[in-house]
């Protein structure tokens, strides 16, 4: 039994699809009164639980062998990975924990709270003793989707300066993770999960304007504005200097290296960004 969590999300939904197509068997985690997404099919055991609940995470994870451990970004985010983490191992029966982090987790980058995060819970995974595989995707390019409303305007404001990231579609990300959960042979792996080339903040803004048909200009924002937008946008203050800051480490050029492990988990190269555009044009179209 395959048991995720975060399943109702963009990676974690489309992992419990993926694993049905192989026709394993998938417990997915909901929180109370969700039946998830339209495209589960019947098959699909859903179990209510909540990350900060322990009674239900251990209903949840009872005869787990495999679990998917994806949490929300969240303030209390590196407790949920803890919760999970010590429900698996009451369970006894040292199920194997994939573990989606964050690209460069294994780096442990400084002042970095979203990577920080997943330090914390790799640690506490590796000292529980658990069999495990990381997942270290890059930042999504469905993270642009929020961006439409200004790409629209013609303009891409972020605070990314001047360096490239190697985006990666969570399309990618979640084929990748089917592939670890339903093989062998990952154990203590950690995989980073990229697109197939890095650009700038310039280059995407190009890729943008191609797809949506009309200019659509890079406005490289200082992290105080960007920090200032975020919160008139209603952003709550813990995830907006998270935002920030992960803008910095993709300023300084430290998510710019092309990983091939996409390819090697699924067989086949990563989407493009220039793809993503294009099956979004509408998204991104004045
Ligand atoms: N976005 C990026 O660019 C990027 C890049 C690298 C790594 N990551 C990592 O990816 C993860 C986010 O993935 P995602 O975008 O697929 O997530 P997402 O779409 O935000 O979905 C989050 C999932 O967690 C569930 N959830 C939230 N709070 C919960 C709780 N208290 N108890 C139980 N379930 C709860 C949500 O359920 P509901 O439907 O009930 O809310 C949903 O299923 C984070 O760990 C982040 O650090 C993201």
């Amino acid at each position: 039994m395959i048991v995720v969590t975060g399943a109702t999300g963009t990676v974690g939904s489309r992992v419990v699809v993926g694993l049905r197509e192989r026709g394993l068997a998938v417990r997915a985690l909901v929180r109370g009164g969700s039946a998830g997404p339209a495209e589960w099919d019947a098959g699909v055991e859903r179990v209510a639980a909540d990350f900060t609940d322990p009674v239900s995470l251990d209903a949840a994870l009872d005869g787990a062998d495999t679990v998917y451990l994806l949490v929300a970004v969240h303030p209390e985010m590196a407790q949920h990975e803890r919760n999970v983490i010590d429900a698996a191992v009451r369970t006894g029966r040292r199920p194997r924990i994939v573990l989606h982090a964050a690209a460069g987790v294994e780096y442990r980058p400084e002042g970095v709270r979203f990577v920080g995060s997943h330090v914390t819970g790799l640690d506490h995974l590796k000292d529980s003793g658990l069999p495990w595989t990381v997942l270290g995707p890059n930042g999504f390019h469905q993270n642009f989707l929020g961006t439409a409303p200004t790409v629209k305007a013609g303009h891409l404001a972020v605070p990314g300066g001047e360096g490239a990231v190697a985006y990666v579609d969570a399309r990618d990300v979640a084929a990748a993770a089917v592939e670890v959960l339903a093989t062998e042979g990952h154990e203590g792996a950690v995989y980073t999960l990229t697109g197939p080339a890095a650009l700038t903040h310039d280059e995407v803004a190009e890729q943008l304007s191609a797809a949506a048909g009309h200019p659509v200009a890079y406005a490289a924002l200082t992290p105080e504005v960007a920090l200032d937008g975020l919160l008139n946008m209603g952003w709550d203050r813990w995830r907006a200097e998270g935002m920030v800051e992960l803008y910095g480490l993709y300023a300084a050029g430290l998510a710019s290296t092309v990983s091939p492990d996409v390819e090697k988990l699924t067989g086949r190269p990563p989407r493009s960004f220039a793809e993503f555009a294009a099956e979004h044009a509408d998204a991104f179209r004045a």
